[in-house]
């Protein structure tokens, strides 16, 4: 494997795409805000099965987080990283500075539509339009053939297919599965932030997510339920403080009732000011 190209200036990233592409066929790329974990390596390792070469970026991007976020704590540790993709057979790192990225007097957004507005987005109000934002000029500058994104966050994965196709960009989106600690906690760059005294307690949302699966795979169909029995597991932990439970449809992130054959249950709340969101797919066939 050759030796990992880490790259700050677009330009010079211009300069190792055009030497990747002269080698290689394919490029696949992750985009990522950093503070790597294993969720993180399994998407470079999936990206790896789709391309012949391999770019991550990492930057923790301002735009998607509100002005009451963890944007000034969220975890940095650029040198941990850089070690992890290289040995996870990484070909370049990108890393934009913000004045790359957010040049003075930038003022043009991608509006994510009406799923923006909904789940995370209610919470986080401008949390998509800043992520589709990222993401599209990302994509302009890595101009991948294929670029891989994690099911853990199942509303931006939705809103990513539906920016690329309505606006036509010429990648493929595949999803890696979502990667879980022993306990069944979903790995996230803001698990390092949960308080050791909590950290056992945040199994609660998957235990919440296995209890509607459990309902599901028992041919209970009615949403309501689902939902009531889901909030009742999370308030079962006073410490969390539940933002939703619910059900969607695969097809439009919108809630259901009754359940269909296919569905995806999503919850997300607080442990203190540290937000945590999880999801599981059912799907009955
Ligand atoms: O999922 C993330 O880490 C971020 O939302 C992304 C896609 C890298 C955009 O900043």
């Amino acid at each position: 494997m050759s030796a990992m190209n880490v790259i700050v200036d677009p330009a010079e990233l211009q300069q190792k795409l055009a030497e990747l592409r002269a080698q290689a066929a394919t490029l696949a790329f992750v985009p990522t805000m950093g503070a790597l974990h294993e969720g993180h390596l399994s998407l470079v390792k999936l990206a790896r099965k789709h391309a012949d070469k391999v770019a991550v970026s990492i930057f923790v991007n301002p735009m998607q987080f509100g002005p009451t976020e963890d944007f000034r704590v969220y975890p940095r540790q650029p040198e941990k990283d850089c070690e992890l993709l290289a040995s996870a057979g990484t070909d370049l790192v990108f890393m934009p500075t913000e004045e790359v990225i957010y040049p003075q007097g930038w003022a043009v957004t991608v509006h994510p539509g009406p799923v923006g507005a909904m789940f995370e987005g209610k919470s986080r109000p401008g949390h998509f339009q800043g992520v589709l934002t990222v993401v599209a000029k990302l994509f302009h500058l890595v101009q991948p053939n294929v670029a891989v994104f994690g099911q853990k966050d199942a509303q931006q994965l939705f809103l990513i297919r539906r920016m690329v196709e309505d606006l036509h960009f010429p990648v493929r989106i595949i999803e890696g599965e979502t990667v879980r600690e022993a306990d069944g906690l979903a790995f996230s760059s803001r698990n390092v932030m949960i308080k050791n005294s909590e950290r056992p307690k945040a199994t609660v949302l998957y235990r919440a997510l296995l209890e509607g699966e459990r309902l599901l795979d028992n041919g209970e169909r009615s949403s309501e339920i689902m939902k009531q029995a889901m909030q009742s597991c999370l308030e079962s932990v006073p410490e969390f403080r539940s933002d939703y439970a619910t059900v969607v449809s695969e097809q439009s992130f919108t809630e259901i009732d009754p359940v269909p054959g296919e569905a995806r249950l999503i919850i997300a709340g607080h442990f203190s000011a540290v937000r945590l969101i999880d999801n599981l797919k059912f799907n009955a066939t």
